[in-house]
């Protein structure tokens, strides 16, 4: 189980500048979110490119922040380790991406990180049953996966308020988690839905202070 104080805000580095990715583990260390969000994406799974383990491993070397490796990448299973090695702390994997994911899940909690799923916007949410006992992180996407900067679909909010009453219902003990138009117009639905963890890629780095956006996104401050 995910032990870290919730809700809390995981800034996406999709949408910092990649020629300075130092400053903006600070920012995002300065704001006091205790997690970052690592998107990988293959070119092949989704279409875009980003960046693979090394990133991780050097963004480990000057940070203590979560590392949230999200792997928007088809075959997770070969290249699984690298990102683990690199110094992942939570590892999460789309439904989508292989016909396996209980054995991969499985093996990512072999390796001591905390395991995540994720599906996209066309997949039901009652899809995951057989699989949520197994994980410590559910990672609802809220756009189709690729690009920062899209709008929130709308019946992701429905899929948050099943994952919620089901852990309730089931006694399980994951993590929530949205990602894909996450700002603070919408977050506090989104925290009233069961939401622990937010997201956010350009309603952080776009903001004109990101560290003074954190409490909105937290529905601590209101618009
Ligand atoms: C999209 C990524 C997201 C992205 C979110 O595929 O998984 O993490 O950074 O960006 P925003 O918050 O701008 O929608
Ligand atoms: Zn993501």
């Amino acid at each position: 189980m995910i032990d870290q104080k919730v809700p809390l805000c995981a800034p996406s580095l999709l949408s910092a500048d990649f020629t300075d990715v130092a400053s903006a583990v600070r920012l995002v260390e300065h704001s006091g979110c205790p997690w970052l969000h690592l998107d990988i994406m293959d070119g092949h799974f989704v279409p875009n490119l980003t960046f693979g383990p090394k990133m991780i491993r050097d963004i480990k070397k000057i940070t203590g922040l979560f590392l949230d490796a999200h792997l928007m990448i088809s075959n997770p299973e070969s290249s699984l380790d690298s990102y683990i090695d690199a110094g992942s702390d939570a590892v999460t994997i789309h439904y989508e991406s292989l016909i396996h994911v209980h054995r991969i899940l499985s093996r990512i909690k072999e390796r001591g990180v905390y395991a995540g799923i994720s599906f996209v916007p066309s997949t039901p949410v009652e899809t995951l049953h057989e699989i949520l006992p197994l994980v410590d992180l559910v990672l609802v996407m809220s756009v189709n996966p690729g690009f920062g900067g899209q709008v929130f679909i709308p019946g992701s909010l429905e899929k948050i308020r099943y994952l919620a009453d089901y852990r309730r219902e089931q006694k399980l003990s994951y993590r929530i988690s949205v990602d894909g138009g996450v700002h603070r117009g919408n977050a506090a639905d989104l925290l009233r839905a069961g939401v622990d963890i937010l997201v956010a890629g350009s309603a952080f780095f776009n903001a004109p202070n990101p560290a003074e956006e954190v409490p909105y996104l937290l529905a601590e401050k209101i618009i």
